[in-house]
């Protein structure tokens, strides 16, 4: 059986870009496989959070799993920090690491340009990520298209702990959906749409009211002409539009330009804010009622201990074979 491990840092507002990257996903991939989704609360810590703050937003992404279609019968949601090992793997991790790789990390030079000082821990951000994959011996990883060079750097690490200490880990391979990998900013189609940049009109966040998501759809820039039509190099605006009108509602990209054609952007717009409204409201309402709700902390402790089962496993055989001496 295939096994899943992903995960989300809880550094603000979740986007529809984690949404139709990463969570729709995970949704998915729940009924066929085994699947493991972790909140990186320890990944947050690379830049400076205000500590309330982290807790809220830990529980936010919490709920946001559950309350995009995760069944807490189905997979194990927990919380990173909750489960020691992640960090005891990290360190071997990165003793395994070169630096020299980890300068090549693209997120890592994006993150850091032009910065006066960054942290030790942004710069060994992936040996920890490969730590979470790698203790839950995950088969596939689903992600956006942004952490691809993360994920080839864990199957590297993999590949050279097996050849040294002997066959331990699997080697995971990443699920990148050819549409939807990667979902772009509205006011800059070359950039990824992100929670971070601060401008807010550039993403929708998956808690934006009806009226802010028509507004933001809306101003979003496109090309010069009036054609609905799928191509990314050319048309690089309307093309991430209607891959998000695509995800949304079901529909293809070619039904997309059928509907379309003669009509311009204008209505299209319109229908697209409606297509969005409709695909995020029920995921709202039941994130109001989850995020306050007792069960949430509950379902998170037996999330954690789920893990920690699978984890720790991993973590004592990797011990032994390292040479690290028992305790007892
Ligand atoms: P994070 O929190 O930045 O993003 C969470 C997931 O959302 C995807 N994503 C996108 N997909 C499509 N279009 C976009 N504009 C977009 N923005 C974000 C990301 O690719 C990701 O899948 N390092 C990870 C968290 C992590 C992790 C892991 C992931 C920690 N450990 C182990 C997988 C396995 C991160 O910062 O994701």
């Amino acid at each position: 059986m295939r096994r899943i491990l992903s995960g989300i840092q809880p550094s603000g507002r979740l986007t529809i870009g984690n949404y139709l990257g990463a969570i729709k996903q995970f949704v998915a991939l729940q009924h066929e496989a085994e699947c493991f989704f972790m909140i990186a609360d320890y990944h947050a810590l690379t830049v400076p959070q205000e500590p309330e703050a982290l807790r809220q937003q830990t529980l936010q992404v919490a709920a946001m799993y559950y309350a995009a279609g995760i069944d807490p019968q189905k997979a194990t949601v927990f919380v990173q920090s909750h489960v020691p090992a992640h960090t005891e793997l990290g360190w071997v991790m990165q003793c395994l690491a070169h630096f020299g790789e980890l300068g090549r990390m693209t997120q890592f030079k994006d993150k850091s340009a032009g910065k006066e000082s960054v942290s030790a821990g942004l710069f060994t951000y992936p040996t920890l990520q490969a730590a979470d994959i790698l203790l839950y011996q995950a088969t596939h990883v689903p992600v956006g298209e942004d952490q691809k060079q993360h994920l080839e750097l864990t199957r590297d690490l993999a590949e050279r702990f097996n050849k040294r200490f002997g066959e331990t880990f699997v080697l995971p391979e990443p699920l990148i959906q050819k549409v939807g990998g990667r979902i772009m900013s509205l006011d800059d189609p070359t950039k990824k749409m992100s929670k971070s940049n601060p401008n807010p009109n550039s993403y929708i966040s998956l808690l934006d009211e009806p009226d802010v998501i028509r507004k933001k759809i809306k101003r979003a820039v496109t090309d010069s002409e009036t054609e609905v039509r799928y191509d990314p190099e050319k048309k690089a605006a309307i093309s991430n539009l209607m891959t998000i009108y695509a995800l949304c509602s079901g529909l293809s990209l070619e039904a997309i330009e059928e509907r379309y054609r003669g009509k311009g952007y204008g209505v299209f717009k319109a229908d697209l804010a409606e297509v969005v409204v409709e695909t995020l409201t029920p995921i709202q309402e039941r994130y109001r009622e989850l995020v306050e709700s007792a069960a949430l902390r509950e379902h998170l402790a037996e999330g954690a201990e789920r893990a920690a089962q699978v984890a720790n496993r991993t973590l004592e055989a990797v011990r032994e074979k390292i040479g690290l001496l028992p305790r007892g």
